[in-house]
């Protein structure tokens, strides 16, 4: 990864009109946020900025509004829990340019915040427009970025605007995203193991071809083991999961995989019915039953997945091994979080794991807060560990 400015180069600060592109976009149910995180890891970067006078504007985005006011989708709610979570008083304006916006710029004191309305009120946000860009950069002297989780989008708040103001840098939570998943898959030390879970090879072909070059082992779970299973020739029944359509490419990444050793699950656990409290059994791949679901990986694959965690130094992990939101099917993914959590605490383990399903999973094993770095992207994460150059992560490049 290439070098990234940071607030630690800002010489000046006071006085300044900082503009920092956050990651607010929170999930929430019914006007009522249900996860806080995103809020709670901006803190550190809006007090930062606050404590050394500068005069703060946050923008973020908000769902997917399509370039439309649709007041379902405005910021104003997370205005009150910035607030609680900050200990700071957040100013509210319902625009994130124009005349309303510039007045209230002027009118701000060193230490003042004021959030933004939703950027993808505007169409010109998404289409990285110029003059859309030139209107968020106008009168603004720094900009900080510090949303990672949303640096996969080339658009005017985390690209286009940049072009418009001279001094850009990476807030804290960018800084501590980038250098965990550099020591993760850039500069990790060896033995590197990743764990890939979740249901569908085709949605992970990219990030499947680039672990291969750069990882020792790559264990694979979840349904898309089963189409890894059945390219190696193992009859996986009527209802198993497999993504037919991708057996052969499935076989290839197996035939190319190189020096990555890639493990694939040996037993498997099988039920009935894909529903909760359902007994669990268990088979090995070579004799699985005919009519059954399989719906997590088997003890003997769990303990294989451990063993190797176990000798390696670096683990990144994305994608849950089983159906984990079901019981009993949260089984092997529990047992192997914890026990990367064990080898964490130890110190003998840096393990970095993101994206939404990998997070709840970790979350449901009550082991998030003992990895090394949990990420909180998503799709940024994906792309990040398919080897993709990230639009917003480029911009801040020295
Ligand atoms: C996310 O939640 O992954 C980011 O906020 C990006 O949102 P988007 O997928 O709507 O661009």
């Amino acid at each position: 990864m290439s070098e990234f400015n940071t607030l630690d180069n800002l010489k000046e600060i006071k006085g300044k009109t900082v503009f920092v592109r956050a990651d607010l976009n929170v999930p929430a149910k019914d006007g009522k946020i249900t996860d806080t995180t995103r809020i709670d890891r901006f803190v550190p970067t809006l007090k930062e900025l606050i404590n050394k006078g500068a005069k703060v504007i946050v923008a973020s985005h908000f769902g997917r509004p399509k370039g439309e006011k649709k007041s379902e989708f405005s910021l104003d709610f997370i205005a009150p829990e910035l607030e609680k979570a900050s200990g700071v008083k957040i100013t509210f304006i319902d625009d994130c340019i124009g005349d309303k916006v510039q007045t209230a710029i002027s009118n701000m004191k060193d230490g003042d915040v004021l959030l933004l309305e939703n950027l993808r009120f505007y169409p010109g946000e998404e289409k990285n427009d110029t003059s859309f860009s030139k209107d968020l950069a106008q009168n603004i002297d720094i900009y900080v970025d510090d949303a990672f989780s949303t640096a996969h989008r080339a658009h005017a708040s985390t690209a286009g605007m940049t072009n418009f103001i001279p001094i850009k840098v990476a807030g804290r939570l960018m800084q501590e995203e980038l250098n965990a998943l550099d020591k993760a898959l850039e500069n990790p030390e060896h033995p590197v193991a990743a764990i890939v879970g979740g249901s569908k090879v085709s949605t992970k072909l990219d990030l499947l071809a680039n672990l291969v070059k750069k990882v020792d082992y790559l264990m694979i779970g979840g349904a898309m083991a089963n189409t890894f299973l059945a390219a190696k020739g193992y009859k996986m029944g009527e209802k198993a999961m497999v993504e037919t359509t991708m057996v052969e490419t499935a076989k290839t990444i197996l035939e190319n995989a190189g020096t990555c050793r890639i493990i694939l699950p040996i037993d498997l656990m099988w039920v009935d019915e894909f529903a909760e409290g359902q007994t669990p059994h268990y088979a090995d791949v070579n004799h699985l039953p005919d009519d059954k679901i399989f719906p997590d990986i088997g003890p003997k694959s769990t303990q294989e997945f451990i063993n190797i965690i176990q000798e390696c130094k670096t683990l990144i992990w994305n994608g849950p091994v089983g159906a984990f939101e079901i019981k009993p099917f949260d089984t092997a993914t529990n047992a192997i979080a914890e026990a990367v959590a064990e080898q964490t605490k130890q110190g003998k383990l840096i393990s970095v794991a993101g994206g939404g399903d990998t997070v709840s999973s970790l979350k449901k094993a009550g082991v998030q807060s003992e990895l090394t770095y949990v990420s909180a992207a998503g799709g940024a994460f994906l792309e990040w560990m398919e080897g993709k150059q990230l639009p917003g992560v480029k911009v801040l490049e020295k």
